[in-house]
């Protein structure tokens, strides 16, 4: 049986975005993000596959949009969530990987939760739109794993459902 999961990089704000781009460059969080979602189905809304701009390679790239327009190679449309929760056939992990609204709609179905500390309060330019990972219950998920890095204001913290 299939079940969904989140992966998502925060500041101490749970800043994930500002105009639309990642806040920051973080490599160490970049080679996570490719070995946990590698060879697995990733989701993610139109803003986010925008930002990005073709489908990641060696994953299974879902855009979630309204648009019924949106057509591009290499990559599944989905146009609502029930849609994304009734996808058939369903195996293995699908991984979330935003941005905030696609976020806020999927945590519910999600029963893990990759996420990234950066453990800074990144300054949102004045006339900016910044993005947030939506506020969330620790009581809700307990300690998978945790990782700290070679930087020592980055920790990789895995939750799963509790
Ligand atoms: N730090 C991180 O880990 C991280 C990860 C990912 C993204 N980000 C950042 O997050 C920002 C983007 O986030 P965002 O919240 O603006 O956008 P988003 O969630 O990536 O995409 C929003 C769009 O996705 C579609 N969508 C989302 N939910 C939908 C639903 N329930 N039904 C139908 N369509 C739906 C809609 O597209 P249509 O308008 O076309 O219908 C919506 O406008 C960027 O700055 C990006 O860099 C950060």
């Amino acid at each position: 049986m299939g079940f969904f999961s989140l992966i998502t990089c925060y500041d101490d704000n749970r800043l994930i975005g500002i105009d639309g781009q990642l806040p920051w460059h973080l490599p160490e969080d970049m080679q996570r993000f490719v070995e946990i979602t590698k060879n697995k189905t990733i989701v993610m809304g139109k803003a986010t596959y925008d930002s990005i701009g073709h489908p990641l390679p060696d994953r299974l790239n879902i855009v979630l949009t309204s648009d019924k327009s949106f057509k591009a190679k290499g990559v599944q449309v989905v146009r609502s969530i029930d849609s994304l929760l009734n996808l058939k056939p369903f195996h293995g992990e699908i991984v979330v990987i935003g941005g905030a609204r696609l976020y806020s709609d999927m945590l519910l179905f999600c029963n893990r939760m990759y996420l990234t500390r950066y453990n800074r309060a990144i300054d949102v330019p004045k006339n900016s739109k910044a993005t947030y990972f939506p506020e969330w219950n620790p009581n809700e998920w307990r300690l998978a794993r945790y990782d700290c890095t070679t930087r020592k204001d980055c920790e990789f913290i895995d939750f799963v459902r509790a």
